[in-house]
């Protein structure tokens, strides 16, 4: 998490500290950087492009609660149940729902609607936090499904279909499923064969899709949407990759194994009572949008990113093939089953970790998503022009230049080119060495009911009271239950000597562990 705001001063891009909120958002109104990162839109000139004008001058009288006419989110019977009306129709589901506390909510209540208190889960480990504070409110015991790890980049792959199959044989008490797809990196696991096997065993399959809202709407070269494979609940953050508010997400049902009447007392039970009619609104521009202009719109990301992977092939073994030995960056372009709009770059041939990418991007206007290890994830959304692509484009080759000529003839060394290990390979070792290995997996212990806090640096072998979560991405590495281990108290040490955030260790450097055993 950067502390500090980035603003384009006299002298170029420099730090800028300690802003009021409102004076940090108008200064990154007139910055105009480059944005890789959430929301999907990008800015206003979406929906200025589609005639929204008004209803971005007038966003403050817009800010109202339920007057006669404007219809409850609850009890949705007018203007609100017709666009939740619009959603269904535009992802082909049985029920669509409008949320105002992110996918976050959504997941919780899906959770909580499907496992009864006290219940078992099967969810991938590498979940967001949202799926484990569902645990905690419901009492419910997880089974970890274990991503595939990607050993080239250290990044969690897909979630096979045999590991959830052994999963649901090994304990079938468990209720339901969830995972996440695709996965930060745009990873997508095979959600139709997951489907199959999750409805054999007679359980539910929920899919976080908080990063593939948009996967139903492109008509090619792309995963299929988890709606379209037959997942019984489906959560989408528009947010994040379409043209709605950020909190704004819509949750999509499509099954008759999950009591609709129980999921929506969930729903109201998470979400806040006084429902932002401003994030709905956007929710509505969103549906109206793709309802009108989908198809071109679509066709227009989709060709922007052909263009970008191909000019960025191009430069990085620019300056003709004697030189295409040269140092460069690498894109991570052949996964499997993978979501093409997240630009994954490896910058390790460069002799650069993720992070020194990030800086050399952002001191050139341009702001990317999520830095791990050597990866650099850019985001992309429905809202990038053609000029954003240019703009990154030439970023990258100046930056490749430079760098070339800095290191001159000498290529760089394998040490070089490691930057620190990356969350998902900490975690996937974690899984594999910690002790005792009933299934070669992660021991849980109970959650501790008496806990203290102890540095950091003293908690090997303790038992965790309270989840540890590098942030981004937002997995826990460590949860309650869960022992702390010698490498992974380094890991976490050395993403706060990196300035990284990570909840859980408080401003002392302390974590909260159990005391009872
Ligand atoms: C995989 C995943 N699931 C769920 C969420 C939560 O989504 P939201 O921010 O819409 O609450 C996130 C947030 O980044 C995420 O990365």
């Amino acid at each position: 998490m950067r502390e500090t705001a980035y603003i384009n001063g006299n002298g170029g891009w420099q730090m800028k500290k300690e802003l009021r909120i409102m004076e940090f958002l108008l200064q990154h109104a007139d910055s105009h950087t480059v944005s890789f990162h959430m929301p999907g839109h990008k800015g206003s000139a979406i929906y200025k492009r589609f005639g929204y004008d008004e209803f971005l001058e007038k966003f403050m009288d817009c800010d109202i609660t339920e007057i006669p006419g404007a219809d409850n989110l609850f009890q949705a019977e007018g203007i609100i149940k017709n666009l939740q009306d619009k959603y269904r129709e535009l992802y082909g589901v049985s029920h669509s729902y409008l949320l105002i506390n992110g996918t976050s909510g959504g997941i919780i209540a899906s959770i909580l609607a499907t496992v009864p208190a006290g219940g078992q889960l099967v969810m991938a480990r590498n979940c967001h936090k949202s799926v484990f504070n569902a645990l905690t409110l419901g009492g419910i015991r997880p089974v970890y499904a274990y991503p595939e790890l990607i050993p080239e980049y250290g990044i969690s792959g897909e979630i096979s279909c045999e590991e959830i199959e052994q999963c649901l044989k090994d304990n079938p008490e468990a209720s339901a499923v969830i995972l996440p797809s695709p996965n930060y990196y745009g990873v997508c696991s095979d959600i139709a064969t997951i489907a199959e096997v999750v409805h054999r065993h007679g359980k539910v399959l929920i899919v976080d899709q908080a990063h593939g809202a948009h996967l139903k709407f492109f008509e090619k070269d792309m995963p299929l949407s988890a709606e379209d494979a037959g997942a019984d609940i489906v959560i989408n953050s528009i947010h994040k990759t379409l043209a709605s508010f950020t909190q704004s997400a819509v949750l999509n049902l499509h099954s008759q194994r999950v009591d609709r009447y129980v999921l929506e007392d969930k729903l109201q039970a998470i979400q806040s009572t006084s429902p932002s009619y401003l994030l709905m609104a956007s929710l509505d521009i969103n549906a109206s949008i793709l309802e009108l202009h989908g198809p071109t719109l679509m066709k227009e990301w989709a060709e922007n990113l052909d263009y970008f992977y191909s000019e960025a092939a191009k430069i990085c073994t620019m300056d003709d093939s004697a030189r295409s030995q040269q140092p460069s960056l690498g894109f991570l372009t052949g996964l499997k089953n993978f979501d093409r709009s997240k630009i994954n770059i490896d910058s390790g041939g460069l002799s650069m970790t993720a992070a020194q990418l990030e800086e050399a991007l952002i001191k050139r206007g341009i702001v990317p998503e999520l830095t791990t290890g050597n990866i650099l994830m850019l985001m992309t959304g429905i809202g990038n022009t053609r000029e954003d692509y240019d703009r990154l484009l030439s970023a990258l080759k100046q930056i490749i230049r430079e760098k070339r000529q800095q290191l001159g003839s000498s290529s760089p060394s394998p040490s070089d080119q490691k930057g620190a290990p990356h969350t998902d390979s900490v975690l996937m070792s974690r899984a594999r060495t910690h002790l005792p290995p009933p299934s070669g997996k992660t021991q849980l212990f109970a959650i501790p009911k008496k806990w203290k806090r102890i540095p950091l640096i003293e908690a090997e072998g303790k038992i965790c009271a309270s989840s540890i979560i590098p942030y981004p991405p937002g997995i826990p590495l460590v949860c309650p239950g869960e022992m702390f281990d010698k490498d992974t108290i380094t890991y976490i040490k050395a993403l706060r000597d990196a300035g990284e955030k990570v909840i859980g260790v408080n401003e002392n450097g302390e974590v909260a562990v159990g005391f009872d055993k």
